[in-house]
């Protein structure tokens, strides 16, 4: 049609249809992936398991996703307004970036497994009439936020596992008309306002709901500030002196015995209040397993009396995985117990996994020392290591005394590299890692590096692991590969190897969202140094200065090896530790090697002498 029409057009308007022609070649272009709705959605679907299906025509080569199955869009505006995908066994976790759909007016979701918690970005959904996730696994509280979705009409979250109150802000959600918040966890006053109109079904099957009295919800039991007489603004001398004595006998014994009254109260709600805040409660039907590898493990029913006593002042640190508890035992050595979010594989493959992680032991992995299993809790027990992670010691708070000098840097490196050689090469079956990261790589007092995590990606759901890789921080460390295909090998541990190694010799961050656009990603940042052949330039200024040239260089020859783009380039983790082990083997060994002893070394003959683990390298 078009070239017709080229040939028979006059010459003024030949040049017309070139341009447009050339447009169209451009815009199909440009349009060629999926507009950024749909990338949103994408997201949506990479942190979901789809066991029927419902999401395989969600084509990411279409410009938008109005075809997609479980999507529609306004006709002529081409936005997503409805998502609807309800009972398709979809198993995972909600993506943030949906919020991204500004113009969303339904979401649909219910009857599936949907696990994980609400993302506080939802309140960007303005336009939101409707949200449905009644029958999932939704946990965490509700984002005080959501008293935003002004446009809100329908409000379906029962049977769930939400936990917390209901926000205070729900009272403005004056245009809601229906909800349900049935068979959930949640707890506390319940705020009035717009929640007055609702009866009692919206809330039934809860921890612990109070308020609302003209619903027929138990009152709030009272704040414990009690008895305000009892202040020094009445002393007793103010009485008025017209009282007799019977009077104050009678009005002794009644403060005397209301004092007690209140004492006893007092007592009660710190004894409930404790009760309440068992942190892991095994509930009945699971069972303990410590492996009784070493001498000196607590038996499982010392564990059983010692996990009942976790609090939330034992909380040590929180994660992708879930929640990290230190714990002692009479008088064995202390232990770290994390407690896993739910949304895991089946129990069976979880007790079969930990059996087999059981056995794995090695100097640089923290060794895991049992495991419980419970219905709707799943524990895992590990030694405790005190040193905290290696990105607490490299980005954390700067202890003036404490300096991180390249030994450490270097025997980190080397230990990390032999603990994922173990993983890759000396177990059977191999273990892929899967979240190599420095908050994984956890440090004793004498900063000897231990991984910790191994095996946990596959053991909870893939999805769960995206969780962790974008909205923790372990971003900067995923191979680009496996961001896109979602399936792990060991190439995609390596090359996370070759992101710490670049934090131990430049102490940034793997991601640094202060820094500009194309440094924000440490692996990409130096990629591109390297094709210049300046990505020394990335090392630390003061290691630069006192280091020997070689060492750096070859530790930095090998990050830049582990995080190239194509994964048959990365070296094995095998022969990475060969080469690092060169430095010990050839004398110069760094274990040793004052600040000093480097600086006094002549930069220009080192190199020279020590060109051979260079040469070695590159024939990796
Ligand atoms: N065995 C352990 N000993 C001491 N601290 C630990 C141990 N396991 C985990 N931690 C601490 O708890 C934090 C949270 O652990 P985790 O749930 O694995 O999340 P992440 O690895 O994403 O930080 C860790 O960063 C670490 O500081
Ligand atoms: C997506 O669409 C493109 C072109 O429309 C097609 O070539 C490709 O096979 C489709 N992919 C899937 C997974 O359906
Ligand atoms: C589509 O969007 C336009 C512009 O926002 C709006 O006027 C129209 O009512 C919408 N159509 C439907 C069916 O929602
Ligand atoms: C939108 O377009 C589709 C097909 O073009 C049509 O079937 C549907 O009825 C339209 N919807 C509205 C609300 O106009
Ligand atoms: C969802 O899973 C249940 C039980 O596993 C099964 O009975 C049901 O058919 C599944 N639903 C779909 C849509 O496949
Ligand atoms: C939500 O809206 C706020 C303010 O408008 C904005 O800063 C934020 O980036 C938005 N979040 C998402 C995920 O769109
Ligand atoms: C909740 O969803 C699951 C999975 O889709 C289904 O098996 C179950 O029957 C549903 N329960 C209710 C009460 O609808
Ligand atoms: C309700 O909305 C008003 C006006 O937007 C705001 O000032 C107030 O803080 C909101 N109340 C709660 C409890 O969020
Ligand atoms: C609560 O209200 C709903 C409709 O608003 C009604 O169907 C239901 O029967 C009521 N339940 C009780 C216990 O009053
Ligand atoms: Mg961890």
């Amino acid at each position: 049609m078009v070239i017709m029409a080229l040939k028979n057009g006059s010459r003024s308007t030949a040049p017309f249809f070139v341009m447009t022609l050339l447009l169209l070649a451009l815009n199909s272009r440009v349009s060629e992936a999926v507009n950024s709705e749909g990338k949103a959605l994408q997201d949506f679907k990479l942190r979901l398991e789809d066991p029927v299906g419902a999401l395989s025509n969600w084509n990411d080569s279409d410009i938008t996703p109005c075809k997609w199955n479980g999507i529609v869009c306004n006709n002529t505006t081409k936005v997503v307004t409805l998502i609807s995908l309800p009972f398709f066994n979809l198993t995972g976790v909600l993506s943030p970036q949906l919020a991204n759909l500004k113009h969303l007016e339904r979401l649909s979701l219910q009857n599936n497994n949907i696990c994980g918690s609400m993302p506080p970005a939802f309140s960007n959904f303005t336009s939101l009439r409707v949200l449905n996730l009644r029958n999932n696994s939704i946990t965490g509280s509700i984002p005080e936020s959501f008293g935003k979705l002004k446009n809100l009409r329908i409000l379906d979250m029962a049977n769930n596992k939400l936990e917390g109150s209901i926000p205070e802000s729900f009272s403005n959600l004056t245009s809601m008309y229906y909800l349900d918040l049935s068979n959930n966890q949640l707890s506390g006053r319940v705020p009035e306002g717009a929640l007055l109109r609702f009866n009692i079904s919206s809330y039934l099957g809860n921890a612990d709901l109070c308020g609302l009295a003209s619903v027929g919800l138990p009152s709030c039991s009272p704040p414990p500030v009690l008895a305000p007489s009892f202040g020094p603004s009445s002393p007793p001398v103010t009485r008025k002196p017209s009282l007799s004595l019977v009077q104050i006998v009678l009005l002794s014994v009644g403060l005397f015995l209301g004092f007690k009254f209140i004492i006893a109260v007092i007592l009660i709600m710190r004894w409930v209040r404790k009760d309440n805040h068992i942190e892991i409660n095994l509930g009945a039907g699971g069972k303990i397993v410590m492996f009784q590898g070493g001498a000196n493990v607590p038996t499982s029913k010392e564990m059983l009396r010692a996990l009942r006593l976790i609090r939330k002042q034992h909380i040590i640190g929180e994660g992708g995985f879930g929640v990290v508890y230190k714990l002692q035992v009479n008088e064995h050595p202390t232990l770290a117990v994390k407690k896993l979010k739910s949304c895991l594989e089946s129990e069976r493959s979880f007790e079969n996994e930990l059996d087999t992680l059981g056995t794995v032991k090695h100097r640089n992995l923290v060794k895991l020392k049992g495991f419980c299993s419970a219905p709707n809790v799943k524990l895992l027990i590990y030694d405790f290591l005190p040193g905290g992670n290696l990105d607490q010691l490299l980005h954390g708070e700067k202890d003036e005394n404490v300096v991180i000098d390249w030994p450490i840097r270097y025997r980190i490196a080397l230990g990390v590299a032999r603990g994922l050689s173990y993983l890759h090469h000396g177990c059977d079956p191999r273990i892929i890692h899967g979240d190599v990261s420095s908050t994984n790589i956890l440090l004793d007092t004498d900063f000897q590096p231990y991984l910790s995590d191994f095996g946990l990606a596959k053991l909870v759901n893939t999805t769960d692991t995206h969780v962790t890789v974008t909205v923790g921080g372990t971003f900067g460390y995923v191979a680009p590969e496996f961001a896109k295909s979602g399936k792990a090998t060991e190439k995609v541990d390596v090359y996370s190897y070759g992101v710490i190694l670049l934090e131990l010799l430049s102490g940034r961050r793997a991601v640094d969202e202060n820094m500009p656009d194309d440094y924000t990603n440490l692996a990409g940042w130096v990629r591109s140094l390297h094709s210049h052949g300046n990505a020394i330039d990335i090392v630390d200024k003061n290691l630069r200065d006192s280091v020997a040239g070689v060492e750096l260089d070859l530790l930095l020859e090998v990050a830049c090896h582990c995080i190239s783009l194509n994964p048959q380039d990365r070296p094995q983790m095998n022969k990475v530790v060969e080469t690092l082990e060169i430095l010990t083997e050839t004398g110069m060994t760094p274990s040793g090697t004052s600040v000093r002893t480097s600086r006094d070394t002549s930069d220009g003959s080192m190199r020279a002498h020590f060109k051979y683990p260079l040469v070695k390298l590159s024939s990796l």
